[in-house]
């Protein structure tokens, strides 16, 4: 890959970890067959050529390959992190060092320091905005106004900013296409379930180095993340309890074999508890002290809302931090030891790596050609969420299956036929 002039404006920690990232980057596009053969036509076609795109993402080593692509594209790119704690400094340094990058994004940075990392991404004057969990669209429309027109338009890489998208439109206020990259099939199913069904459990082992074993394990929330999180704790040998408010996902998880109850009956069950909902305080001030002493509680929903923290806090009498992600409150009335993981953030990314590339493989695909969509398509599409069109979903399927040396069988003419009439019944 091309080496660039440092940019002139960047914040990562560290710049001489740029040959680790390096490293890693490469390690991560081995994993990655159909970004890549995306970005050979991209190398080729160029559809971004002189295009101004900010991207607000957890600055990983897929995301790297990502913005790589785009760069081959033509665009013209600004990454920051989509959250305080996901950034991997090694990738940050090597995107800057490496590929002329202006990336703001540093490991812990304070919610302050995201903020403005926000503003400078607008300080672009993006046409395309990629986005997690759509701050930087929120952003835009609360306090950049006038830059709204610049805008070609955004696409979303998660069901939370999804959700906010949807929102903004029920309100009037989006005014440009947005492209919903989770709800493509080849997203969700893959990402959501088998990569935060990996990672969220990669990330709570690495912090605690606890056996799963035997534990009971309480999954709060069973959508797509939450059925692969509580896939792999049963995997691993966990008893596994699930906390839903939707009926039909809570049937779901019953005849997936999971017990399924309320909070307040799961909270002295369980010795770990995973939150993945995209909702606040989903254990609330009241869960905490009716759980056992030397409980571990973690997220892996967007947003580092979902464990009410401030309500923990305010019954706890002390804190203390036994290893790296890992905090211990003890309770003022009742002394349990409540343990939090990765301050309430993301676990997979705060404490591992995030998914693995195999995964991102897909999710990204989307990423690329939904960017490439959204020039194509420019001046043409209403404003509103939209989805890519199935046929780049099978598109994007049929490239994974080759990577992965799978085929498959193909519709006969007599098949074909039969499954567009109505004449034939028994
Ligand atoms: N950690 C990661 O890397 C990662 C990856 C993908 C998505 N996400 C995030 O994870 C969250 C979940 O995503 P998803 O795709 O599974 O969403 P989803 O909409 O498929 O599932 C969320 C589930 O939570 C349930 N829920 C809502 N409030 C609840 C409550 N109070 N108690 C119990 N259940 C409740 C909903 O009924 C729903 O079934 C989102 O914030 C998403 O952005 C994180």
């Amino acid at each position: 890959m091309m080496t660039q002039n440092k940019p002139k404006n960047f914040d990562v920690k560290d710049l001489s970890l740029s040959s680790e990232g390096k490293q890693r980057i490469e390690w991560a596009e081995r994993e990655m067959p159909v970004l890549r053969l995306i970005r050979e036509r991209f190398a080729v076609e160029k559809p971004f050529s002189g295009i101004r795109v900010a991207a607000c993402a957890h600055v990983t080593t897929e995301t790297a390959n990502l913005v790589l692509t785009l760069l081959v594209g033509g665009a013209e790119t600004v990454v920051i992190a989509s959250n305080p704690l996901s950034t991997q400094d090694d990738v940050a340094a090597s995107l800057v060092v490496d590929h002329g990058v202006s990336v703001f994004a540093v490991k812990g940075e304070s919610t302050e320091t995201y903020n403005r990392h926000v503003q400078t991404a607008l300080d672009f004057r993006p046409q395309v905005i990629i986005d997690d969990g759509s701050d930087v669209v929120a952003t835009l429309l609360k306090e950049r106004k006038s830059q709204i027109s610049d805008v070609i338009g955004t696409t979303e890489e998660t069901t939370t900013g999804i959700v906010r998208l949807q929102a903004m439109e029920r309100a009037n206020l989006l005014s440009f296409p947005a492209m919903a990259v989770n709800n493509a099939q080849t997203k969700h199913l893959f990402d959501n379930r088998y990569g935060t069904g990996q990672s969220t459990l990669d990330g709570i082992i690495r912090a605690t180095n606890i056996l799963l074993a035997g534990r009971t394990v309480v999954v709060v929330g069973y959508g797509w993340c939450g059925k692969g999180v509580s896939m792999r704790a049963r995997g691993l040998g966990a008893n596994v309890v699930v906390t839903e408010i939707n009926p039909i996902k809570a049937v779901e998880a019953v005849m997936d074999g999971f017990r399924v109850m309320p909070m307040e009956a799961a909270a002295p069950l369980g010795d770990i508890f995973i939150t993945v909902t995209g909702n606040r305080h989903v254990i609330d001030g009241l869960h905490f002290p009716k759980m056992k002493d030397g409980a571990i509680v973690c997220n892996s929903g967007h947003f580092d809302l979902e464990l009410n923290l401030t309500a923990l806090r305010e019954i706890s009498h002390q804190s203390k931090q036994l290893r790296p992600f890992v905090e211990e409150f003890t309770l003022r009335e009742g002394g349990q030891r409540i343990i939090v993981l990765g301050e309430g953030r993301l676990i997979n990314l705060a404490a591992a790596e995030g998914h693995p590339a195999s995964v991102m493989d897909m999710s990204f695909a989307n990423q690329a050609l939904s960017v490439e969509y959204l020039i194509k398509k420019r001046g043409q599409l209403a404003p509103g969420v939209h989805l890519l069109p199935e046929e780049v979903d099978v598109e994007i399927a049929g490239l994974k299956l080759k990577a992965l040396g799978v085929s498959i069988d193909t519709l006969t003419s007599e098949q074909v036929e039969y499954l567009t009439s109505w004449e034939t019944g028994t």
